[in-house]
């Protein structure tokens, strides 16, 4: 299977995407929510309670990624992408990676750990800096909070939509590195069978969502897409 037997493709990445760059998963060996408990780092209440540890547990993500580089997987998309104009980048990665790869136009489901929210204030902004300078906002003094979908958050509709959109449109649709135990993203890979668009999975592992897949290749993302280069 090759990317050239296909117009409109629309790439659905996960963790384990930016796993080749040093970044851990969520889940699984060494997961991220196997070493800290999200019930105490990754919701509103826990931000609520304390809102300085929930921080220093963002601002030593965003200081890992930030040492970090995109993988062959990142680049690989980004070249299809540059390639064929009308590929789509839906992930549920907050790292940026894509973007530091050079694809444009990445629809962030769960948001993005280099934006920051005031809360009080409605209003978010890029922040790029390791550690943050300021966790309190610099207008009103409130609490700025990392722009990323916590566990109880609602996702943005607007994301949403745009997500839903796109992979109406597709007729390839690649998930790459995600475990699809997360909803409503999970939920994605029906809506791109609704489309009638194949469906390939790239995984070193199986999934529970590897059923509704046409094609399922195992192994790593970056050797996996390469291939799919032809
Ligand atoms: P998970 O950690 O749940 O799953 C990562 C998947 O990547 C697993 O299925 C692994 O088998 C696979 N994997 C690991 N290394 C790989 C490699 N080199 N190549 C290909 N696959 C590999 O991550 P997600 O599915 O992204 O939410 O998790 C979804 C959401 O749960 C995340 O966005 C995050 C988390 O809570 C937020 O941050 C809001």
């Amino acid at each position: 299977m090759k990317f050239s037997d296909f117009s409109r493709i629309l790439f659905f990445t996960g963790a384990g995407l930016s796993a080749e760059s040093g970044i851990p998963t969520y889940r699984g060996r060494g997961g991220v929510w196997k070493e800290y408990d999200w019930e105490e780092y990754a919701c509103q209440r826990a931000f609520d309670a304390d809102p300085e540890k929930v921080w220093d547990f963002h601002d030593e993500r965003r200081r890992r990624i930030a040492a970090a580089s995109p993988n062959d997987g990142h680049r690989v998309i980004a070249g299809v992408r540059r390639r064929l104009r009308s590929t789509s980048v839906v992930t549920q990665n907050v790292d940026g990676l894509h973007q530091r790869a050079g694809s444009e136009g990445v629809i962030e489901l769960h948001g993005s750990l280099w934006r920051v929210q005031c809360p009080r204030e409605r209003t978010v902004e890029e922040n790029l800096e390791t550690p943050i300078r300021s966790r309190r906002c610099g207008r009103c003094g409130g609490w700025l909070r990392p722009d990323i979908v916590w566990f109880g958050d609602m996702l943005d509709p607007a994301v949403v939509d745009a997500a839903r959109a796109a992979i109406a449109a597709c007729d390839l649709f690649v998930a790459v590195g995600t475990s699809g135990e997360v909803h409503p993203a999970a939920e994605l890979p029906l809506a791109a069978r609704a489309a009638g668009a194949t469906l390939v999975e790239v995984n070193v592992e199986e999934t529970r969502m590897t059923p509704l897949y046409d094609r399922v290749f195992r192994g790593p993302a970056s050797r996996v897409l390469a291939a799919m280069l032809g």
